[in-house]
């Protein structure tokens, strides 16, 4: 919720009166937030923000994560050996890891199952938006490795850069197979087909664990050139229109009905 949101003392002048601080909702306050088109709105500290993923994107997406990382941390904890030897989330929880891998994996089965049914709608949007590629995206992966630590990216004009859209595709498409192997490694109790899921199982938790941690460093906002984006998928999912412009340049645009950012936003 944005009422955490510090209040840095360089509050911007264009801020506009008291009451555009008041109580955060982390919807739309102060000048600009009934502007036409526009959906953005101010910070506490007068910066204008821009509304980035909705309030079920955004809890869907930390319930996922919750079971990703418990899910690779006593998967890789089985996988290197230590079964007998309880880990960090076997001690805290007082059950094996063997059952808490299990359990969890369940959980985020049905997580896919309810994303598949309840939010057709959103999984649409976000697999049309990540299949496209366009004219330019080469350039864009070319000023990448600099643009990290510069911000300054090449443009596109997706709602995702063209380095989220593999992602994306990578992150569906092992998820799903390790959903589909992990449920058939819980039903099956020997022989070949648990041999089978069991390989399927094991090379899709390595292909899946440095797309995440690549994720996780990305969307943290760690590295110079993603400051901020953080914000895009937690509180209220609001983010800076500066740093927003930076990554989606196009996205932001669209959204705020701006095609360039104003000046005192850079
Ligand atoms: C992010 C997702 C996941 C990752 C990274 C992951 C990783 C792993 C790894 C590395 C192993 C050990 C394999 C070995 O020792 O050869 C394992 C085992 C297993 N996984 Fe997963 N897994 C994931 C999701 C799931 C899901 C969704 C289920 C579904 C219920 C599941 C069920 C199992 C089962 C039953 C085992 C065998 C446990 C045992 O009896 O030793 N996993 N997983
Ligand atoms: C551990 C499992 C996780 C998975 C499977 C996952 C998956 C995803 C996916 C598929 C997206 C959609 C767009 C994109 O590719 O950026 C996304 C967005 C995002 N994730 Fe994660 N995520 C995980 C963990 C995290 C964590 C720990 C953070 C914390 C910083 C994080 C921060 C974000 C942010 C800020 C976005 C919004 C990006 C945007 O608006 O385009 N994610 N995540």
């Amino acid at each position: 919720m944005a009422a955490t949101e510090h209040h840095d003392s360089a509050a911007d002048p264009a801020a506009g009166p008291a009451e555009s601080a008041g109580p955060a909702t982390g919807r739309d306050v102060g000048p600009g937030a009934d502007s036409g088109a526009d959906d953005s709105g101010t910070d506490l500290s007068g910066k204008t923000t821009v509304e980035r993923n909705p309030r079920v994107a955004r809890w869907f997406h930390a319930a996922v994560y919750v079971a990703v990382i418990l899910l690779l941390v006593t998967g890789w904890w089985l996988l290197l050996g230590n079964e007998g030897d309880p880990s960090v989330v076997a001690r805290i929880t007082g059950v094996s890891d063997t059952d808490v891998h299990t359990v969890t994996g369940w959980v985020l089965a049905g997580l896919t199952v309810l994303a598949v049914v309840v939010g057709a709608k959103g999984w649409r949007t976000f697999w049309r938006e990540s299949v496209r590629f366009q004219h330019g995206d080469g350039a864009w992966f070319r000023r990448w490795p600099a643009a990290v630590l510069t911000g300054r990216f090449g443009r596109h004009e997706g709602r995702f850069d063209p380095g989220q859209r593999v992602a994306n595709l990578v992150l569906v498409a092992t998820l799903l197979v390790l959903v589909v192997s992990g449920v058939g490694l819980a039903l099956v109790s020997g022989g070949p087909a648990f041999v089978w899921f069991a390989a399927v199982h094991r090379w899709a938790a390595y292909a899946v664990t440095p797309v995440v941690v690549g994720h996780v460093i990305i969307a943290s906002g760690i590295l110079p050139g993603y400051r901020g984006v953080w914000r895009a998928m937690h509180l209220g999912g609001r983010l800076r229109e500066r740093d927003a412009h930076r990554v989606w340049p196009g996205w932001t645009e669209r959204t705020t009905g701006r095609t360039h950012t104003p000046r005192h936003l850079h």
